[in-house]
């Protein structure tokens, strides 16, 4: 028989289906517009029916009042904040999102203690009571909370390292190991002890010791690997949805988690391996990255180079190679480069980008911006196609990169930073560095790159620096 109850969950299965779609669109440059409409028709059929279902099983007027406030609410904010996101703070605002999830995943698990174990004389315990699943449910209370705390936290740190309004380098407590592993056995038998006998002490223990641990995990981990964290955040914010979803005995929240979960979990993995970074160390926050030695070493003088010093050495190069970083992002000089890259073009001179694999803030950043300035795509090679063509090359120009150009990171086991892979710039006959200050880049680790005999660094905005260098290249080809 047709009832709103099965037409939703029918509604269910297309919309996981859409997800799956939009999952593998998302995963080729060529159909990832693709992908993203997938996931939105599946959204919102999800919460068409979603809808659906609270009407079919009668949900009362002021809770039907209270939902449609919360999406109004909801929507209106999230279109806002979507319109005025500068693509650089995407990662702190992926962050806060995971952050909600992981928030709703507490509530709703303690909501469902509050319901059942909390409310031993009601209907709901003793039904699950007379089927024998009061054991389950403890479980699945005590499981999604603290998954849900430790995404909570852990993203909160993220979003605040990432804004830059905490440090990014890793909090190195004494015997941060052992407190991470000894929480993890204290939750292990709590959640027994919860299963056994649910008492409301308990869950609040689970639910502290799930928020320290999720901030702890992230505060021990090095700016350099954000990125992994990023998408390892998102993966605990799918099994946190999952858990919600077997809670309030969804199976559409189950299988999104699920494929949120495992896509996040895979993405970091493949992060780890082109980071050259152990995935079990960087998921257990650090775990077994031992605080290096102090950073007050002297590495010398570094040597200053101004505009028109560098578009004479452009001009007499035969070879450039320009690595951008997150500099260049923020200063948006991505056209005044690609203004430079035509006329040294012109001049005869072969210019190629070097681009790492986490440069700036996104997957893809650089590439995007390039794209976006017209630079031709043949020309943009990625770190791996072109490391070993330094050797050999006339200039490079590091514009607005500094971690992803360190060579701390091959050559000092000590660094945060250590066995990284980097772009290789110092092999060049001459580099020139782009950046304002003598300031470390998102790791906060010193750059010895800056003050190597044959680097030169260049101090201002980097557009403006492009720019007088273009300016200085132009007055050239009038003479
Ligand atoms: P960073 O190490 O972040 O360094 C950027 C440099 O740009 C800074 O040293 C800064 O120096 C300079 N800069 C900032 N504004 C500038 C401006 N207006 N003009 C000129 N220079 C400017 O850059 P990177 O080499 O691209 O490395 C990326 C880092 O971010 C890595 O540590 C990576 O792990 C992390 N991260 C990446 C991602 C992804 S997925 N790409 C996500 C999160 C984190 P001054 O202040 O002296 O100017």
């Amino acid at each position: 028989m047709f009832t709103l109850e099965t037409a939703a969950t029918a509604a269910y299965v297309v919309a996981a289906l859409l997800f799956i779609l939009a999952l593998a669109g998302l995963s080729k440059h060529e159909t990832s517009r693709a992908g993203n409409s997938f996931g939105i028709a599946g959204m919102a059929v999800a919460l068409v029916a979603t809808i659906a279902l609270a009407l079919a099983r009668h949900i009362e007027p002021l809770g039907l009042a209270l939902l449609a406030v919360a999406m109004a609410i909801g929507a209106a904010i999230g279109l806002w904040r979507a319109k005025i996101v500068e693509m650089t703070g995407m990662p702190e605002l992926i962050a806060l999102l995971h952050s909600f999830v992981g928030l709703a995943a507490v509530l709703v698990g303690w909501n469902g203690y509050l319901h059942v174990e909390g409310d031993s004389a009601g209907a709901e315990a003793a039904q699950l009571a007379t089927e024998g699943m009061l054991g389950i449910h403890s479980a699945e209370v005590v499981i999604g909370v603290f998954i849900g705390a430790v995404t909570f936290t852990g993203s909160i740190v993220a979003n605040l390292k990432l804004s830059a309004k905490i440090k990014s380098a890793p909090m190195m407590l004494p015997g941060k190991n052992f407190l991470n592993v000894g929480a993890l056995v204290l939750f292990a038998a709590l959640t027994v002890w919860f299963v056994i006998d649910p008492q409301l002490w308990l869950l609040i223990v689970v639910t502290v010791l799930a928020l320290l641990l999720g901030w702890h995990l992230v505060a021990s981990i090095g700016g350099g690997d954000m990125p992994v964290v990023v998408s390892m955040l998102n993966s605990y914010s799918g099994w946190a949805a999952a858990a919600s979803g077997f809670l309030l005995g969804n199976d559409l929240l189950i299988i999104t988690g699920a494929l949120v979960g495992s896509s996040g979990a895979y993405l970091s993995y493949i992060m780890c391996k082109a980071m050259n970074r152990s995935f079990i160390s960087v998921i257990a926050g650090g775990f077994g990255i031992e605080a290096g030695p102090s950073e007050d070493k002297d590495y010398g003088e570094h040597r200053e180079i101004n505009a028109e010093g560098a578009a004479e050495l452009l001009a007499g190069a035969t070879s450039v190679i320009i690595t951008p970083g997150y500099g260049m992002a923020v200063a948006q000089a991505q056209y005044g480069v690609a203004d430079l890259t035509r006329k040294l073009r012109e001049r005869g001179v072969e210019v190629r980008f070097g681009i790492h694999p986490v440069a700036g803030r996104l997957p893809g950043h650089m590439n995007v911006l390039l794209a976006e300035a017209k630079v031709p795509y043949d020309i943009v090679l990625e770190m791996d196609e072109i490391n070993d063509d330094f050797d050999g090359t006339s200039v490079v120009l590091v514009i607005g990169a500094n971690d992803t150009v360190n060579p701390a990171a091959s050559e000092d086991p000590g660094s945060p930073i250590a066995g990284m892979p980097v772009l290789t710039v110092w092999n060049a006959d001459n580099v020139i560095v782009f950046k304002r200050s003598m300031a470390s880049g998102y790791a906060g680790v010193q750059n010895p790159l800056f003050f190597r005999e044959n680097t030169q660094m260049l101090f201002g905005d980097a557009k403006d620096r492009v720019d007088a260098i273009n300016a200085a290249l132009s007055v050239g080809e009038k003479v």
